[in-house]
């Protein structure tokens, strides 16, 4: 098999953003824009991604450093989406394969509709293709121009549309699929001759069909899909959409969620079968759930929060960075923070552990089989021994523990 590249344009400034963060770092659901993007090009089997970056580039690449599979090319000067797709010549100089192009701008793209373009070019033995959506409101997108026969003529941008064009409703998602010697060939010629002076990655298409290839459009792209992130309106429209299929994914890996529209769960959250999420409750980070546990309402599980199975976190608690074993309870009222809170402790109610000294952030850890009573104040670093009994009121210092903390009755 031939090698299969992407580009990811995420160079421009976004201006209709007002931001000082590139584009594509900006948030979904916990994860950067381009995350999303990065990971449907690896789902569709793509090898290496070329990630086109300019504005913020060091912000875009110190992050992504450790991805192996991805390639910075720089962008000195946002001269549009074709000069974008210029400056990675030389990654694609010599290949044989296809390229795919995509913006860095569309977290909501999805690996299966990547997949229907590439077969759809394999089976028509296309030279390009790209896929398109169809939209109620096609506002400021390119329009997709089709002859008498259905087959596709061109893309004008928005800006250059005429009355009858911007009636079109077919519009281009961004999602194109090159072999790549005809990509190089298309790049020469492109001019930007055009309202906004850019050099246009459509026109490569324009090119590609004059010169007598065959370039095929399949209306793959679900409306809601094709969102390009402009704004940051677009930006919380995309997080709700985003949100949604986060969640739709944890129910059907048999998690019950009480009131969808009321609970937030980040992208990266994992959660076990009959868990049960009530409603006002925040997860945000690397968080990992256990199966039968009860969380909520008005939990705030964050960063590092791991537990087992059958927890119960009840009203205004506050997980972070801790690991909670199984049969943990804390149902009212508590902050737990850098602790390693063992089997079945039951933390009472206003709980907290004091992790924080001002400079430094210290642990503590809580034995198995404890009781841990009402507005105890924990004061990290601590250990405390299993089946300990802490009286409720207690603000425990390790120093004071063996003539303050008793033992649970067995
Ligand atoms: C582009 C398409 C439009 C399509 C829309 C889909 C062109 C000419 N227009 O318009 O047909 O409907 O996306 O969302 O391709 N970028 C660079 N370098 C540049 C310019 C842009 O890397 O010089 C990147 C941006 O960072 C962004 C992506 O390319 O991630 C798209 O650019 P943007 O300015 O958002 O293009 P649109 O006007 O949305
Ligand atoms: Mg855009």
């Amino acid at each position: 098999m031939s090698e299969r590249v992407a580009i990811v344009m995420a160079a421009g400034q976004s201006t209709r953003m007002n931001t000082k963060l590139p584009k594509v770092l900006h948030e979904v659901c916990g994860r950067p824009m381009l995350e999303y993007v990065l990971d449907a090009c690896r789902t569709a089997g793509v090898q290496k991604v070329i990630v086109v970056v300019g504005y913020g580039k060091d912000q875009i690449m110190a992050r992504y450093a450790d991805d192996s599979d991805v390639v910075f090319v720089e962008q000195k000067e946002q001269l549009g989406t074709g000069h974008a797709v210029m400056c990675c010549r030389e990654h694609l100089e010599g290949l044989k394969g296809q390229v795919l192009i995509l913006c860095g701008d569309a977290p909501l793209i999805r690996s299966e509709t990547l997949k229907t373009l590439i077969n759809k070019h394999e089976q028509e033995k296309s030279r390009a293709t790209l896929a398109t959506t169809v939209m109620d409101d096609p506002s400021g997108y390119g329009r997709i121009e089709r002859d008498s026969y259905g087959n596709i003529q061109g893309i004008v941008e928005h800006n250059d549309c005429s009355e009858k064009q911007l009636a079109i409703q077919e519009i281009n998602p961004g999602y194109f699929y090159f072999d790549v010697p005809i990509l190089l060939e298309a790049l020469k010629k492109i001019t930007p001759n055009n309202v906004k002076n850019e050099y246009y990655l459509t026109d490569a298409l324009h090119i590609t069909i004059a010169e007598g290839h065959k370039v095929t459009a399949v209306t793959a792209v679900a409306p809601e899909d094709a969102m390009g992130v402009n704004n940051r309106f677009q930006l919380s429209q995309a997080s709700k959409i985003m949100q949604q299929r986060i969640q739709e994914r944890l129910m059907e890996n048999g998690v019950t969620i009480v009131d969808p529209p009321n609970t937030w769960i980040d992208a990266r959250a994992e959660i076990g079968q009959d868990t049960v999420i009530e409603p006002f409750t925040y997860i945000h980070g690397q968080v990992k759930v256990g199966r039968d546990c009860r969380i909520g309402p008005f939990a705030y599980l964050r960063e590092d929060a791991t537990l087992g199975s059958d927890v119960v976190l009840g009203v205004f608690t506050e997980i972070k960075s801790s690991t909670l074993g199984d049969g943990v309870r804390a149902r009212h009222h508590s902050y737990i923070g850098n602790a390693d809170v063992r089997e079945n402790v039951n933390i009472g109610a206003g709980t907290i552990t004091a992790n924080f000294d001002g400079k430094n952030i210290h642990h503590t850890t809580i034995g198995k089989d404890s009781f841990v009573g009402s507005g105890a104040v924990l004061i990290a670093p601590l250990e405390i021994s299993d089946n300990s009994h802490i009286k409720p009121g207690t603000v425990l210092l390790q120093e004071d523990i063996d003539s303050v903390v008793g033992k649970e009755a067995k």
